[in-house]
């Protein structure tokens, strides 16, 4: 009884360690989750990453410019989040985290439709 227990609370902690590992390499989430988006809607953009000292930005590529940073001429920064609160079609693109040494994570085609969303 307290043997098996034991051995499923090791089986339970191994899984989490595993888990953990796998999310270990920078990436860049998207909240909420999806590639398709309507005009207005607004979106958080995060990286995850495991140092914080390497100094993470969300970048991306649209027809307007490329590998521009969240802050300067588009969303909003806080922390490791930024977040565009009204989206237009010309924030279709590709969106990726860059450390300011120039490693990148996979990137994220985030996709605006010009119908406006009748539903919430
Ligand atoms: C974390 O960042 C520091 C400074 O850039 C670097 O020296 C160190 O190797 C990094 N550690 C990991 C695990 O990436
Ligand atoms: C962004 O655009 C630049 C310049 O065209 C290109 O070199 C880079 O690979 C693009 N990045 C992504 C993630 O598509």
């Amino acid at each position: 009884m307290r043997g098996a227990s034991l051995r499923r609370l090791f089986f339970l902690l191994f899984l989490l360690c595993f888990t953990t590992v796998k999310v270990l390499p920078a990436g860049l989430t998207m909240s909420p989750s999806r590639s398709q988006f309507f005009r207005g809607d607004s979106v958080s953009l995060s990286c995850e990453e495991d140092n914080i000292s390497t100094g993470w930005t969300v970048r991306r590529n649209t027809t307007k410019g490329t590998r521009t940073q969240c802050g300067n001429e588009w969303g909003k920064l806080a922390g490791l989040t930024c977040t565009i609160s009204i989206l237009f079609i010309g924030d279709t693109g590709v969106y990726w985290c860059e450390s300011s040494e120039g490693a990148a994570s996979s990137s994220i085609q985030l996709t605006v439709s010009g119908k406006i969303r009748l539903w919430s």
